[in-house]
């Protein structure tokens, strides 16, 4: 089974609405040439400016988060019909800095999860474990316990529209990546774990990202692994000389 690769950038609060039109224009000016799937995600507040410039671009827009539930009174929230309206196709969901510092827990991913996929949006359900997890040997059980809650209760259909990426929470933002066949052993782990809850041939098709400290250095190695489908890129998606030459890596492995 061949799965298009897909990188997205995951700018989390960064940039400013002019620096980020500049940013996506800089990348557009310099795509290499290959077949693979390309996001940015901006902060909320500047999806709609650079949704406009990537308007009919092989890049598409995502946002960072939503709140799972229809219109109604919940001050400081967008939803998933709010950020289509915007001009997203994706959502990243459970973001390791969601559940640290905003309390996510895998009920409330899930429940976004839902809302996304209602919404029409690809959500990216990002799992992985802490170092002192890694370092406990509890690596196996934290990401099979996060991907089980996070997707609780959607059937293979939805499950088919489903990124996920796996993100040791101790390769984020650190410079210290996953070594590929760490990555992998997880990745396969996970691509198990979505054939035993929706079947061998759904499970075959879900796109599995790695993310943490992906940079150009290590990106094709990675991107080579049979169960890594693309990454979730943070720090070096901010920068066109970084970001180029991962969409590069995907588009060649
Ligand atoms: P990083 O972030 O690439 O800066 O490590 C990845 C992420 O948090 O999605």
């Amino acid at each position: 089974m061949s799965r298009r690769k897909f990188v997205a950038g995951n700018w989390k609060m960064n940039l400013r609405s002019s620096s980020a039109v500049q940013l996506v224009g800089d990348l557009l000016a310099s795509l290499p040439a290959g077949d693979c799937e390309i996001a940015v995600c901006p902060p909320s507040l500047y999806i709609p400016a650079v949704a406009l410039r990537l308007r009919g671009t092989r890049i598409g827009v995502g946002g960072q988060n939503l709140w799972g539930e229809k219109d109604d009174a919940f001050t400081g929230e967008i939803n998933g019909e709010m950020l289509v309206d915007c001009g997203c196709a994706y959502v990243i969901l459970g973001h390791s800095e969601r559940r640290q510092y905003a309390g996510e827990t895998d009920a409330m991913v899930s429940r976004k999860l839902h809302s996304a996929l209602a919404a029409g949006l690809v959500p990216i359900v990002c799992v992985g474990e802490t170092l002192a997890q890694r370092d406990a040997g509890e690596t196996q059980r934290i990401v099979t316990s996060q991907l089980h809650g996070s997707l609780a209760d959607i059937d293979s259909h939805q499950a088919s529209k489903v990124v996920v990426a796996y993100e040791p929470v101790w390769a984020i933002g650190t410079g210290r990546t996953a070594t590929p066949q760490q990555a992998e052993e997880v990745h396969l782990l996970i691509r198990e774990l979505l054939g035993d809850r929706f079947g061998t041939s759904t499970a075959a098709a879900i796109r599995i990202q790695y993310g943490g400290s992906v940079k150009p250095s290590n990106a094709a190695d990675l991107l080579s692994q049979p169960n890594i489908d693309g990454a979730l890129v943070g720090g070096a998606s901010l920068k066109v000389e970084d970001f180029i030459p991962i969409i590069a890596a995907a588009a060649q492995n």
